[in-house]
């Protein structure tokens, strides 16, 4: 065991040994860039001894530790040459200001390329829409070379070089980013590195029996180690296939068992190996060099596997992300990693550091959210934003409603037990609830991966169908429709004021519900998540503006929200403490920033509500100016809320 200080020293020494190799192989690089090299080497000199460290953490006990690390540092040198000159610039415009996603202008949105637009350049001339929205920051959903027919949205690539064909080119790409951030929005991709495709050329060549490839991924020639990890893992796609291994014929004499967490053609990458390692992190910075801003590590969770354990969250998964930010600290700074942990809340925090993760989708609050709807009781809410809400100063939640995926009920046991509530069966309510099987419900919601072993399941569905609007235009009414567009807002209004970076899914602006048409589809028909991905339906947003549809009424409504979030600096940064507005049905909260302080209630019923005088006086809110809502605080001085109301005081 070699201490932190003498680990230090020897990462300096390896730097001096390994340097001279590296200048001698990229000679005519380095000549023909003097200026690149010495700023290379100087965030080189500043970080190679933390990448060092976590290598060497992960590699050390490997006999050809060294040649790793020597071919890792020269495709880092041979990347930073290629990164283009405005890229290099913005580098160092985000080193002076590297807390620029905490302002309170950012806005995030998220959509698939080929349903918003059909192409790359037809997402190019929505730019305009997008500065309508006041979108800051844009996901585009994984647009790589993929199988054709089923791909899991993308989510199996074939080529992080190539953009799938029917989209556009990487050319395209890269200059799409340049316009983006012409336009003040930067551009966020999936790195979706835990897997690859089937049919990517390291797949293809692990199945022609190449071994080098065979080891990029986690290969078994029988079921007798697969059977001894299977004792402890959780099944992710459990309609799909069983288990976490694939049967592939063509491997081997007899055939063999692929690790596949996911689906059967998105084989898992092997970490262990530390040329997978290496040639990930190419693969990361030549996405960083067409101009993406944000990375989104998709499913963070599972890049480690160890036996005997769940192989989720291992301590192993975060020292090769934090490895992997250190690589992108020496050769793509501006680069921000955005983890994707849909897993229990404990979890999902210990990927959010400075030197890990800088930003981090918040499941927790998207999940309480739509809990608080159905309950009607805040109570689970108001504990997880008091307790597990405060994260690193120098990091940010991406708070969310929607996503291309599922709601899975990830809260805490543990927290829900505290209040009385038993986990289990309360996601059991939930289920049903948002299938619309509980009586009253306004719900119109699919299961997704329902495991009939266990009952268990997680919803689909569009964050309108499932607030409600659905079965109010269908079945019910005005009223209805009237109620359902509230909750729309009000938990909208939650995630722009809550503190982080909000996020919305395109479409739900406007109110899209969902789309059965999936079920036609054989590439989709088994995945009910395709609900909420429908094509975009453009005829409603010219309604955008019509107050009297109900697309302008959800469009115009969100868009005073982001005005009140955009107007007001107290929404940057991530402070908040919970008021106790001693009503079970009203949530409040103040945020903090820059001397100044905003006050929030949300009335998560459908029937007025009140706040005490006592309350009301205790945050000086009589005192306050009234920057957003219907309600209003009696002579008595007791606020009285509107049903469903969201109401902002600063
Ligand atoms: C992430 C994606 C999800 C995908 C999975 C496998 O969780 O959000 O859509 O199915 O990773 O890549
Ligand atoms: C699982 C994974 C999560 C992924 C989801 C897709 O819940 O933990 O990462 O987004 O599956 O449905």
């Amino acid at each position: 065991m070699i201490y932190d200080h003498s680990l230090e020293r020897e990462a300096r020494k390896s730097l001096q040994r390994l340097l001279p190799r590296v200048e001698q192989t990229l000679k005519k690089e380095i000549s023909k860039d003097k200026k690149g090299w010495k700023q290379f080497n100087t965030r080189l000199q500043k970080n190679f001894p933390a990448l060092f460290n976590l290598y060497f953490e992960i590699y050390n006990d490997r006999y050809d530790f060294f040649y790793h690390l020597e071919d890792l540092l020269i495709s880092i040198a041979r990347s930073w040459f290629n990164r283009p000159i405005d890229l290099r610039e913005l580098d160092a415009t985000r080193e002076k200001n590297p807390l620029w996603f905490q302002s309170n202008q950012m806005l995030g949105g998220v959509c698939y390329v080929d349903l918003f637009a059909n192409d790359l350049e037809g997402v190019k001339s929505k730019i305009p829409y997008f500065k309508e929205l006041g979108l800051t920051y844009l996901h585009l959903m994984p647009l790589f070379k993929t199988p054709e027919g089923e791909n899991d949205g993308g989510y199996a690539v074939s080529s992080y070089r190539d953009v799938h064909p029917p989209l556009g080119t990487m050319e395209q790409l890269a200059s799409l980013a340049c316009e983006f951030r012409r336009a003040g929005i930067s551009l966020v991709v999936d790195l979706v590195f835990n897997h690859t495709s089937d049919e990517h050329l390291w797949a293809e060549r692990a199945k022609a029996g190449d071994d080098e490839y065979a080891d990029f991924y986690r290969i078994f020639p029988n079921r007798q180690l697969p059977d001894l990890y299977e004792q402890n893992l959780r099944e992710i796609f459990p309609e799909e296939h069983a288990g976490a291994f694939t049967f592939f014929s063509e491997l081997f004499n007899e055939g063999g068992w692929v690790w596949t967490t996911f689906h059967s053609y998105q084989w898992d990458l092997n970490y262990a190996n530390p040329a997978v390692f290496n040639r990930m992190a190419e693969e990361m910075l030549f996405l960083a060099n067409q101009g993406v801003e944000v990375l989104r590590l998709d499913a963070v969770a599972f890049i480690w596997k160890q036996l005997g354990t769940g192989c989720e969250n291992l301590p192993e998964a975060h020292t090769l992300i934090k490895a992997f930010n250190a690589v992108a600290r020496i050769a793509s700074p501006s680069l921000v990693f955005k983890s994707e942990a849909i897993v229990h809340p404990d979890d999902v925090v210990k990927y959010i550091s400075p030197g890990e993760c800088q930003i981090s989708y918040n499941p927790l609050l998207m999940a309480l959210l739509w809990n608080t709807l159905a309950t009607r009781k805040t109570d689970l809410l108001s504990q997880a934003l008091a307790t597990r809400f405060k994260i690193h100063p120098e990091t940010a939640w991406v708070n969310y409603v929607r996503v291309h995926d599922d709601i899975g009920w990830t809260f805490s046991d543990e927290d829900a037990a505290m209040l009385g509530i038993n986990g289990n069966d309360h996601r059991r309510f939930l289920n049903e609830f948002y299938r619309g099987r509980f009586t009253g419900s306004f719900s119109r919601g699919l299961p997704f991966q329902e495991n009939l072993a266990t009952g268990d399941c997680r919803i689909s569905g569009t964050c309108a169908s499932l607030a409600g609007l659905e079965k109010a235009l269908h079945e019910e009414g005005a009223p209805e429709v009237e109620l359902a567009i509230r909750r729309i807002l009000l938990i909208h209004g939650i995630i722009l004021t809550v503190g982080g970076i909000p996020l919305i899914y395109l479409g739900d602006e406007v109110g899209t519900l969902n789309d059965y048409t999936y079920r036609d589809d054989p590439a989709h028909e088994r995945d009910s998540r395709w609900v909420h991905r429908p094509r975009t339906d453009w005829e409603k947003y010219e309604k955008r503006n019509d107050a009297n549809t109900v697309e302008g009424r959800v469009f115009q409504g969100l868009n005073m929200l982001i005005d009140l979030r955009k107007q007001h600096e107290v929404f940057a940064g991530g402070e908040l403490e919970i008021i106790p507005t001693e009503n079970e049905h009203v949530l409040g909260f103040t945020r903090i920033h820059a001397g100044k302080r905003a006050v929030i209630f949300a009335n998560f019923s459908e029937q007025p509500q009140m706040v005490s005088s006592r309350v009301i006086e205790q945050y000086a809110i009589q005192d306050k100016h009234i920057l957003h809502g219907q309600s209003s605080i009696s002579p008595q001085r007791y606020l009285s809320l509107e049903p469903l109301d969201f109401v902002v005081f600063g």
